[in-house]
C-alpha cells in the first residue's frame, strides 16, 4: 500500500509515494491551474522523490511549456530534431519493431552540456495498449548505499560526458567534465551522477581502462530493483522527473503499436559536489 505524504495542510494538492523510495503521484490540481506555492510544493516533491506523476492531465504543449518554465529557463537538446513548430519541444516516438532496441538505456538527460537540464518532462499523447513503460531510478539512494571508502574516493572525481546518438553531432558541444556525485541544490542531498557508457567515457586522472571500470561499476550499482519506479503510460499522463537524482529509461516491448510523447526540460545549476 503506498504512503500518503503529510508534506503541507495547506495545499490542495495531494502526494501519494508510488515505491518504497522513488516517485511521487501528484494529483488534485490541474497542472495549468497551479499556484506559485504548488509549483515550489511539486518541485519539493520530484526533488526529493526523484520522479512525479501527473496522471490524466491531458495538457496541451503550451501549457506543458508553461508549467516547465515556471521550474527554470526551458532548453532543448543541442543537435536534437524537434516538433515542427515547436523549437524547444522533443517529439519522442519510437516504433521498437522486430529489430530494434529493447531498451532506451538508463541515463540522465543531456549531460553534456555545462548546466545540463534539472527537470525533464513527457506529456503522453498516443501510448500503445501494453508497453513501452519509462524506468526511473533512484541516484541518491546509489550514492548513499556505496562504502564511505567509496564516497570518500569519489569526493574529487570528475567524468567526462560525450554526445551520443545525435541527429545533428555538428551543433554539440564539446566534451564537459562534470563530478561523479553532485549536491542537490534543493534537497542538501548528494546523489551519484553517471550515465551510460557511450556518454560517461572517461574518469579524471585515470587510465581508460581503471575509468570505464570505475564508471561500469557505478552504473551497475544504481540500477538496484529498490530503486526504481516503473511508469505505465495512459494518454494525458504527465510525467517529470529531476535528471540531478534520477536515471530513466524507456521500455521498447511495444513492437509496431505507437508511442508518442512530447518532452519539455529546463536548464539546472552546473553540478557542484
Ligand atoms: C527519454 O529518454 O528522454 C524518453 C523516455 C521515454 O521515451 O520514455
Amino acid at each position: 500500500m503506498a504512503e500518503a505524504l503529510d508534506y503541507s495542510a495547506s495545499s490542495k494538492l495531494d502526494a501519494e509515494l508510488l515505491t518504497g523510495h522513488t516517485g511521487v503521484c501528484i494529483t488534485g490540481v490541474p497542472i495549468p491551474d497551479m499556484t506559485d506555492e504548488q509549483v515550489e510544493e511539486v518541485r519539493r516533491l520530484v526533488s526529493e522523490y526523484c520522479v512525479g506523476v501527473f496522471p490524466a492531465q491531458h495538457i496541451t504543449t503550451d501549457q506543458q511549456l508553461a508549467f516547465i518554465g515556471r521550474l527554470g529557463k526551458v532548453i532543448a537538446t543541442p543537435g536534437q530534431e524537434m516538433r515542427t513548430g515547436y523549437e524547444m519541444v522533443q517529439r519522442v516516438a519510437d516504433r521498437a519493431g522486430p529489430s530494434g532496441p529493447v531498451s532506451g538505456g538508463f541515463h540522465t538527460d543531456t549531460c553534456f552540456i555545462e548546466r545540463p537540464p534539472s527537470f525533464s518532462s513527457l506529456s503522453a499523447i498516443e501510448i500503445p495498449d501494453h508497453g513501452g513503460d519509462t524506468m526511473f531510478c533512484n541516484q541518491y539512494l546509489a550514492y548513499d548505499t556505496l562504502s564511505d571508502v567509496m564516497k570518500n574516493w569519489l569526493e574529487d572525481m570528475r567524468f567526462k560526458h560525450v554526445v551520443s546518438g545525435t541527429d545533428r553531432p555538428e551543433e554539440c558541444p564539446d566534451p564537459v567534465w562534470h563530478p561523479a556525485v553532485r549536491t542537490h541544490p534543493v534537497t542538501g542531498r548528494k546523489a551519484l551522477y553517471v550515465t551510460f557508457a557511450a556518454r560517461c567515457v572517461e574518469a579524471e586522472g585515470m587510465t581508460p581502462q581503471e575509468g570505464r571500470n570505475l564508471i561500469d561499476f557505478l552504473y551497475a550499482h544504481s540500477l538496484k530493483y529498490h530503486a526504481m519506479y516503473r511508469h505505465r503510460w495512459r494518454v494525458g499522463d504527465f510525467v517529470m522527473w529531476d535528471n540531478r537524482c534520477a536515471l530513466h529509461a524507456a521500455v521498447y516491448d511495444h513492437g509496431d503499436q505507437s508511442r508518442v510523447l512530447y518532452r519539455v526540460m529546463c536548464e539546472g545549476e552546473k553540478p557542484y559536489i
